[in-house]
């Protein structure tokens, strides 16, 4: 077996020749590949056709598999940004690498598809001249779509030819090379090893690739959202050392969780609840966030002032990364009580230096050893469940 692919992968690198070959060929057929700008406002006829119509079909038949930061090719279709920013074949778990590799998170370690390809993610959509013939040709959605159509699931009791272990080998064609992967693989279309779409999500799915593969802005938070985001940036962007404190420590228990806010949520019972992250930003309240990415969230923020703001979480939900937790009046009046009410002294805020900054135990001296423990305690499903849940779909 190992043999086998070790020869596969042989084969590739000897025909990769060819491979250059067809890239000038899409080049000269269609122009050069260029970013398409696909998000227009929420409300405009084109997004909504991506709401209502193609991201169910995403979400039905694609997210399950395409959805965690270890997905195949690293291929997120949970949320424009995934499907913009494309794949990459670098594997996220590698266990013969020696050192930490750069982490490649969606929303965090690139902001634009520009800075995705400039670390080596290559487009699944079409980014040559936008016209139908080039949409579909060109389009790698569209040619694994075809492709499954081509060859259906094979009629076998028991399915052969597809791997689904979490450490298989993976090709992740761009463009350039998919006829050979087609070549090699005729079954591997998507959805993988999956039962095929059904014609009419296919058909769905194919005019509106062959249209340009139009996405959408995100949706407008709503007045009460707003309002929301703005009682919480405030409290937890209090100038006060104890808050700055208070917050660092808040963050650093909750920067995996979804959180929402369950008062507003309970007034609007038949809207979708909407998440937002918990992030470390360089700017205050008011600006637009700059996030501070860090391998870690104790690490080294590299600013003078940590700014903890809430974004919105624009990706569909699955439930391997979903840790729902809620905000509400009562929950603020509780941090309050527990942190903010007793009278203590911060003195100075703790060091970002590993020592310190990675045992909570010395970050956190400062904060009474009762509001700790309370705060535990009433949070101990979900800091548990961190451990279990989390962006990568294994661990
Ligand atoms: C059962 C899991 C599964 C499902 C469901 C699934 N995929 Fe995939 N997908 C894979 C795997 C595995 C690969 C990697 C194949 C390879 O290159 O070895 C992949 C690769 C891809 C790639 C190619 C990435 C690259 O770098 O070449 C695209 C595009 C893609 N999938 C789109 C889709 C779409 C669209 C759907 C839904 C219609 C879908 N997938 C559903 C497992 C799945």
């Amino acid at each position: 077996m190992k043999l086998k692919h070790f020869g596969a992968l042989l084969f590739i690198s000897v025909i990769s020749g060819c491979a250059v070959y067809t890239g000038l060929n899409y080049d000269q057929l269609f122009g050069k590949q260029q970013i398409q700008s696909r998000t227009p406002e929420y409300n405009s006829k084109a997004a909504q056709r991506f709401v209502r119509e193609i991201k169910p079909i995403l979400d039905n038949r694609c997210v399950v598999c395409h959805a965690c930061y270890d997905a195949p090719c690293q291929l997120k279709l949970s949320s424009v940004e995934g499907i913009d920013r494309g794949a990459n074949k670098n594997l996220v778990y590698e266990g013969t690498r020696l050192t930490a590799s750069n982490p490649t998170r969606l929303f965090e370690d690139a902001q634009t598809t520009q800075e995705w390809r400039d670390i080596g993610f290559h487009p699944i959509l079409n980014e040559r001249s936008q016209i139908p013939e080039a949409n579909l040709e060109a389009g790698l959605v569209a040619r694994l779509l075809t492709q499954k159509k081509a060859h259906p699931l094979p009629e076998q009791k028991q399915l052969e030819g597809f791997d689904f272990k979490v450490d298989r080998q993976q090709q992740c064609p761009t463009i350039e090379n998919i006829d050979q992967y087609q070549a090699d693989y005729p079954t591997w279309g998507m959805p993988y090893g999956m039962p095929a779409l059904s014609n009419k999500e296919h058909n769905t799915l194919m005019s509106w690739l062959s249209d340009g593969a139009v996405m959408t802005a995100h949706q407008p938070l709503s007045k009460q959202q707003i309002k929301q985001v703005k009682i919480w940036e405030a409290f937890l962007n209090n100038d006060s050392l104890k808050q700055q404190l208070t917050s660092r420590y808040i963050y650093e228990h909750l920067f995996l969780s979804h959180i929402y806010f369950s008062d507003s949520q309970k007034a609007t019972p038949n809207s979708p609840i909407q998440f937002f992250a918990l992030v470390r930003s360089a700017t205050p309240p008011g600006l637009p966030v700059k996030r501070i990415t860090t391998r870690r969230p104790y690490d080294d923020p590299k600013v003078d002032r940590v700014y903890y703001r809430l974004v919105a979480y624009p990706a569909t939900i699955v439930d391997k990364t979903h840790q729902p937790y809620a905000f509400n009046d009562e929950k603020l009046k509780r941090i309050q009580d527990l942190f903010i009410k007793p009278t203590y002294q911060v003195d100075s805020l703790p060091s970002y230096k590993a020592k310190v900054s990675a045992n909570p135990m010395t970050a956190f001296a400062s904060l009474p050893v009762e509001a700790r423990y309370q705060f535990m305690l009433d949070n101990a499903q979900n800091t548990i469940m961190s451990f279990i849940k989390g962006p990568v779909c294994r661990g």
